[in-house]
């Protein structure tokens, strides 16, 4: 019987938010107060009910995501498929179609797992040239993932890939190598799967780009590499049903994140978010969550068109390497960030540090310890060295780093930018500010209907004044 559905190991296995770093009593007056939290208590909990409502309507179509057993099994067969026939599987997307891809394969891939997963998320021309020249392409399988079906970036990709094939493989057996991830209906990307032919795999209507990790978007990547997706959607289940459970929405962890996070941003002028973990298998996890609360969040104006123009910035850091990088402007530098730390109890491997140089004292007391023991030392010392000074930090710790843990994880996260959304008053979904740029940057291309853009930027490249050009 798998782990999962072992009651003990799922209470083993749950992942915990820490709360105590952001309390004034243990930081001062840059902390919460218990009035704070009883602002927020009433709020988060008609929030709770809003959310409850929202999701009954088929608003919120991610969190249903761990229910769709079907969509779970088709990713499945056709990982199990793909992995027979194919020794690599690049990737090619953007945004939310390649960055929950990357946290999945980058944080639970089985160790030692032969099938190569990449994901390009990158058009820089060297790199990609570079990425086709040394693939086997007999071996690989490029899965092309687009909700729209027309972000240029992921379709250039894809034109300069399909060529590749052609002329590698000819034009019966390219089409082998191609996957597609798209809308069901709708897109450029679901008219061309029609008609060549591309296998493909369906992105749930309701389902957008950063919110999509649990769908096929992520899941067939990270099922690809050999991780037990059915383990990761049971962690996103799991989470799921300890917020249903929750006696109230102060008890439900990710609307608590939401909102802690929310508190400190408006009551204490945090405006920035670090994000930190402390295990380098959850570095991409944190490049997820850092566009996802980005993305969600920095709104012009709230769902009454009232202007906003307010969300704390994420910023993206890695234990321990930024302690001695970024650490010293946290300390004592301006006080508007507050540093969520990931933390991991059991890393897993053990690497023991052996004695050595036992007469110098500096070095000596290493030996005999473990290096898991010693990034974790140094995580709490870090809380501990912000608090001492004021800063608050919020944990939150996973027993462990795998498909369990980091699909509670994700699933927590997700709840907790809507709630963040919500409390704002903005649209958690929708980009209209990336928008523009997509447009702007259809005119420089040339694409037809976008020829008063070009003009736009070619009016401001004239207005540059070489002055200022230094
Ligand atoms: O979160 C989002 O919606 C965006 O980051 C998109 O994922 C990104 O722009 C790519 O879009 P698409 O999947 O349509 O190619």
């Amino acid at each position: 019987m798998a782990n999962y559905r072992r009651r003990r190991w799922r209470d083993a296995m749950t992942v915990h938010l820490d709360l105590n770093g952001a309390l004034a009593a243990t930081v001062g007056a840059d902390g919460l107060e218990p009035g704070d939290l009883e602002e927020l208590a009433p709020r988060l909990q008609s929030i709770r009910a809003d959310l409850v409502t929202r999701r009954t309507a088929g608003e919120l179509g991610f969190a249903d995501l761990p229910q769709r057993r079907d969509d779970v099994r088709k990713v499945v067969q056709t990982a199990a498929a793909v992995r027979g026939e194919f020794d690599t599987l690049v990737v090619l997307g953007i945004g939310g179609s390649a960055l929950g891809a990357r946290a999945l394969t980058l944080g639970v891939a089985a160790p030692g797992e032969p099938f190569r997963v990449v994901v390009v998320d990158s058009i820089d021309p060297d790199a990609f040239a570079g990425l086709l020249a040394q693939l086997d392409l007999k071996r690989t399988l490029f899965n092309v993932i687009s909700k729209s079906g027309e972000t240029p970036e992921t379709m250039a990709q894809f034109l300069v890939v399909r060529d590749h094939l052609l002329h590698q493989l000819g034009a019966v057996d390219y089409k082998r190598h191609i996957l597609v991830t798209t809308d069901a209906n709708e897109g450029a990307m679901r008219q061309i799967v029609h008609d060549e032919g591309f296998r493909d795999l369906t992105i749930p209507s309701g389902v957008s780009g950063r919110f999509s990790v649990l769908s096929s978007v992520g899941l067939f990547p990270a099922a690809a590499a050999g991780v037990d997706v059915e383990e990761l959607i049971a962690g996103a289940a799991h989470m799921d049903a300890r917020s249903r459970a929750a006696e109230s929405a102060m008890a439900d962890p990710s609307l608590v994140l939401g909102g802690v996070l929310w508190l400190l941003g408006a009551r204490r002028q945090k405006s920035i978010v670090v994000s930190m973990p402390y295990s380098e298998r959850l570095v991409a996890t944190v490049d997820w969550f850092c566009q996802l609360w980005a993305e969600s969040l920095g709104k012009a104006t709230d769902l009454q068109g009232r202007p906003v123009e307010w969300a704390q910035t994420p910023v993206r850091a890695v234990g321990t390497a930024d302690q001695h990088s970024q650490l010293q402007l946290w300390v004592e530098g301006p006080r508007d960030k507050v540093v969520l730390f990931l933390r991991v109890e059991d890393h897993g491997t053990t690497a023991d540090v052996p004695a050595a140089y036992t007469d110098l004292e500096s070095v000596g007391y290493l030996g005999g310890r473990e290096l898991g023991e010693l990034l974790n030392a140094e995580q709490r010392a870090t809380e501990l060295a912000l608090g001492k000074r004021g800063r608050p930090s919020l944990t939150l710790g996973l027993p462990a780093v795998n498909a369990f843990t980091l699909g509670q994880v994700l699933y927590l996260m997700e709840w907790a930018t809507i709630a963040a959304a919500e409390l704002i008053g903005v649209d958690a979904f929708g980009q209209p500010g990336v928008e523009e740029g997509k447009r702007l940057a259809y005119g420089l291309m040339g694409r037809a209907g976008f020829e008063a853009r070009r003009e736009e930027v070619e009016e401001w490249l004239a207005r540059k004044n070489p002055q200022f050009i230094v």
